[in-house]
């Protein structure tokens, strides 16, 4: 038979309600939970906490008293129990299956019908009838066989793709048409701060953003993010400026920090850490040819503080802030935020949504911002010192 077209108007809009998982940042990240039947891929380098993350998920889930199974090819279900046990996450309703096989899988969600099916990782299940797991055809395939499980059993799903340093691999760039949602998992190993980044969703916005920490009972969410990044802040010392960044639509504040000495190198130093490092050669070129501020014979060392990875030209007038803060030794005001983009001429450049950047900074005390001469207008709460230059902008430091 063939398929008849309905009327728009008379389809029912039911279904695609997520349900909340009670992990609030995972929640606010996939606006509101997971949705019954969808496909979620988290993707992330290996450590990053992937494991740890659904793990707790499964027992969040299970708490409210849903089913839910974890196949794991990873780990075995010994070493998830031990885990569990630190995470305490050892709780009713979350069955183990330790397994490279795609057909136990799938056979055991049809068992169980749990509400609630992680994949841990899908680049390690495989079958004998499609070939070596992990290459690029198998995860595929491997991926539609369990999102039409998905579809027709109404099971929500949660796959875990590794990433390489790069972001490539077989596995989450070929997937990302197959799935409903696709989130990036980072942080920096050293640093206790991780991000659930939401890259695809057809249930709600993108750009939303889950934040935790990652200590030693797993991962907590962090509500405040910006009172957290600068929990170890030492307001009023020179080379430190906070920027309101945006990383996707949640707005946070970062302390960016630069470093200028003298060198004993004939070629000076540029280390840039969590900030992109053309962006620093950039700004020390602009400082000094446009803003009077000889950088040249000097080590530069720039950083953005915990662990964050900041690459917005929003954070532009911060940095060099924080550099010719440095350079002089006269330090920015605790109070003060800065935000703007740097042109090659030296002019500072608005930026998307700032508002909502100094909404931001005004909710965290800040009582003065450094904006593009062209900002729009006056906020409550918070002056705003408009400059038309880079020039202007250190003029504020003498
Ligand atoms: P894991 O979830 O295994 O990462 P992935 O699945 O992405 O490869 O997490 C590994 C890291 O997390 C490991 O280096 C140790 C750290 N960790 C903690 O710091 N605290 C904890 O409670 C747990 C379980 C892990
Ligand atoms: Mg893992």
């Amino acid at each position: 038979m063939l398929a008849e077209p309905v009327a728009l108007v008379e389809v029912s809009s039911d279904g695609g309600e997520p349900r909340p998982t009670g992990i609030a940042e995972f929640d606010r990240a996939l606006s509101g939970g997971l949705v019954p039947g969808s496909v979620t891929l988290v993707g992330g380098e290996p450590g990053v906490g992937k494991s740890t993350l659904l793990l707790q998920l499964a027992a969040a889930v299970a708490l409210g008293g849903a089913k839910v199974l974890i196949c794991s090819a990873e780990e075995s279900a010994g070493q998830i129990r031990r885990r569990a046990d630190r995470l305490d996450a050892a709780v009713d309703g979350v069955s183990l299956l330790a397994t490279t096989s795609l057909a136990e899988a799938v056979a055991a969600a049809e068992r169980l019908a749990p509400e609630l099916l992680v994949i841990d990782s899908v680049q390690t299940l495989g079958d004998p009838d499609l070939g070596a797991a992990g290459s690029v055809a198998v995860v595929r395939e491997v991926a539609a066989r369990l999102v039409s499980l998905a579809k027709q059993r109404q099971i929500a799903t949660v796959l875990v793709g590794h990433v390489t340093k790069e972001g490539e691999l077989a596995g989450p760039r070929v997937l990302e048409h197959l799935v409903d949602t696709v989130c990036s998992f980072e942080g920096d190993r050293h640093h206790a701060l991780r991000m659930l980044a939401v890259n695809k969703h057809r249930f709600g916005p993108t750009g939303e953003l889950g934040v935790f920490a990652m200590g030693e009972h797993g991962l907590v969410s962090v509500a405040d993010p910006s009172a957290f990044m600068l929990a170890d802040r030492r307001p009023g010392a020179a080379g430190c400026v906070v920027a309101p960044v945006l990383e996707g639509r949640r707005p946070l504040l970062v302390e960016i920090q630069a470093l200028v000495a003298e060198s004993a190198l004939g070629t000076p130093r540029r280390t840039a850490q969590g900030l992109i490092p053309g962006r620093l050669a950039l700004l020390v070129a602009v400082l000094e040819r446009r803003a009077g501020c000889p950088l040249g014979r000097y080590d530069v060392f720039a950083s953005a503080v915990g662990g964050v990875r900041v690459s917005e030209p929003a954070s532009d007038l911060a940095l060099a802030l924080a550099l010719a803060s440095s350079a002089l030794g006269r330090p920015v005001p605790a109070e003060v935020v800065a935000c703007g983009e740097v042109g090659l001429g030296g002019e500072v450049r608005q930026v998307t949504q700032t508002p909502k950047r100094l909404a931001e900074a005004a909710r965290r005390g800040f009582r003065r911002a450094i904006v593009p001469w062209s900002a729009p207008a006056e906020l409550e709460g918070i002056e705003l010192v408009r400059v038309r230059d880079l020039a202007e902008a250190v003029d504020t430091l003498r």
